[in-house]
């Protein structure tokens, strides 16, 4: 008797939890946009979890064109490769699209106040507006004037790493050497101290906590399980903190990036000297450590690895292309015989081809590929499409990028099409830092840190294939960045070896 009532409730309890999911879904499907059919467990997502997000996302393109819809679990996300459309959405209505959905976070968006909202990347509404204010002046010409003097003083600490390694390497795997200097970069400028991360470019821990938080992908089980059945995130926090560990040798790598966040804090409140050197604002740095400020300055931390990402496939493609590799040693060459030995912020600026070229190469592999997204925060109509509240929009940046109805030829690498002359393409077709104002704010910062390191290492070296250098090169997609997979390696030849 018992059995049969107990398996009798858990049947009907079953029946209405598939009747709510399928009404979910249906809700959405009533819409109209095309779509691949959702499975009632995963929504998509299990299509992505196998194939992978970059060959998922071609095919469904493919099959529903520029605008479609498909379901992130339980999360209905509008992709939109239209440029018209994405001009509407990120720009003419961006009151009504202002915050992120925040699709790739196992804690859904949460009201101002708790600890990851601190965070400018997850702020929403006036909060983000507020915090976006105080930050921007952190970014202007002036202040990056005076970065760009920090950034040479450890760009010398990277070409003193390549010396000495390409000494004991023939082949030498440079982007290890890029995400230090990034590291250091990031952390000076930000926090006001030097974490030395390059004197162990190899295996500084910083370097490998952040390497495995960054790793988290897409195709991961416990996110597809989070990502589909909310109520159990709990669980997948659990096991995903264990996983964690596991990959971090037994230790939780979160904690222990805020643990070196808060001996740097400690070190700067001991010697208030130390902080003459911040140039961020006060928001990203303050002179006690709390909660908020380690949940920031991890945040900052984080940001290293894009720019290192885009050096190392500049650099990549600068060995698959030695005509360009040349083409910008001679411009770097020519800035230099006639402006002086140091590049500073206002040469690098002349430096037009190095423009191009990291244009390019941002345009063939854009380091956040899965990011550009929005959220509706009303019920929104364009024409057939109708965009209810709460729904999340999406750029598929590397797709926009590799679209051949909008650059000819698209994988192939061309420095020209940014050239001057070839600027009749809408600005909306670029999107590796996002567009309009919700775009990525330190944009200014990490082109002018890689494309001074770009110029001193072509300035000094010929950059050769050697025998682990991929010809096509292998990309690790994680959930919102992509990074080189197996390293990007480098045969160096010093210029005046060759006197
Ligand atoms: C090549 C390097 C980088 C790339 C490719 C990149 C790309 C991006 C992208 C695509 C976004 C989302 C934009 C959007 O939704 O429209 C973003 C946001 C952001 N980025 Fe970057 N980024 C890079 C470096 C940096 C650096 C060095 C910093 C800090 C100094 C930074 C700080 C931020 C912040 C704070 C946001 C959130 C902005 C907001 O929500 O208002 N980024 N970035």
């Amino acid at each position: 008797m018992f059995g049969t009532v107990t398996i009798a409730l858990f049947s009907i309890l079953f029946t209405i939890w598939i009747l709510r999911r399928r009404k979910h879904f249906s809700s959405f499907l009533k819409l109209g946009i095309p779509g691949p059919k959702p499975n009632l467990l995963f929504g998509n997502m299990w299509e992505m979890y196998w194939k992978g997000p970059l060959p998922c996302l071609q095919d469904w393109i493919d099959q529903y064109g520029n605008v479609f819809i498909y379901f992130f679990g339980l999360r209905p996300v509008l992709v939109v490769m239209d440029l018209d459309l994405l001009k509407q959405i990120q720009i003419k209505d961006f009151m009504d699209f202002v915050d992120r959905p925040g699709l790739f976070e196992l804690d859904p968006p949460r009201e101002p106040g708790e600890p990851i909202n601190l965070i400018l990347i997850f702020l929403r509404g006036t909060h983000w507006k507020r915090v976006r204010g105080v930050l921007t002046p952190s970014f202007t010409t002036l202040k990056l004037k005076t970065m760009a003097q920090t950034m040479d003083e450890t760009i010398d600490d990277f070409i003193r790493n390549v010396d000495e390694y390409s000494r004991k390497e023939n082949c030498l795997d440079v982007y290890k050497l890029f995400q230090a200097m990034s590291m250091d970069v990031i952390i000076k400028c930000a926090l006001g101290v030097d974490a030395h991360v390059q004197k162990n470019p190899m295996e500084h821990e910083l370097l490998n906590h952040a390497d495995v938080i960054l790793s988290t992908s897409i195709q991961s089980l416990p996110f597809l399980i989070h990502m589909s059945f909310p109520a159990f995130g709990w669980l997948m926090k659990i096991i995903r903190t264990l996983e964690f560990k596991f990959q971090n040798k037994g230790s939780d790598p979160i904690l222990d990036l805020v643990e070196v966040c808060r001996q740097v804090m400690k070190s700067r409140a001991a010697d208030p000297g130390v902080c003459s050197n911040i140039y961020f604002s006060t928001n990203f740095v303050t002179p006690t450590y709390t909660n908020k400020t380690l949940k920031t300055s991890f945040d900052i931390v984080a940001y290293y690895a894009t720019t290192s990402s885009a050096l190392g496939y500049t650099t990549h493609l600068l060995v698959q292309h030695p005509e360009v590799q040349e083409k910008i040693r001679q411009e770097v060459d020519e800035l230099v015989e006639n402006e002086g030995e140091n590049l500073d912020y206002v040469s690098v600026h002349k430096l037009r081809y190095l423009d191009q070229v990291f244009s390019e190469s941002l345009r063939v592999y854009p380091p956040v590929y899965l990011f550009v997204n929005r959220e509706a925060n009303t019920d929104i109509t364009y024409g057939s499409i109708q965009i209810p509240k709460g729904m999340a929009v999406q750029v598929p940046v590397y797709h926009l990028h590799h679209n051949p109805t909008i650059w000819s030829d698209p994988e192939k690498f061309d420095p020209e099409r940014f050239s001057p002359d070839n600027h009749n393409r809408s600005p909306l077709a670029w999107q590796p830092f996002g567009y309009g104002p919700r775009n990525c704010i330190g944009m200014r910062f990490a082109q002018l840190e890689a494309k001074m390191a770009l110029a001193r290492m072509v300035q000094k070296y010929f950059l050769r294939p050697c025998e682990k250098t991929e010809k096509k090169l292998t990309i690790r997609t994680g959930s919102a960045i992509i990074n080189p997979a197996n390293g990007i390696f480098v045969k160096f030849v010093r210029r005046n070896s060759l006197k």
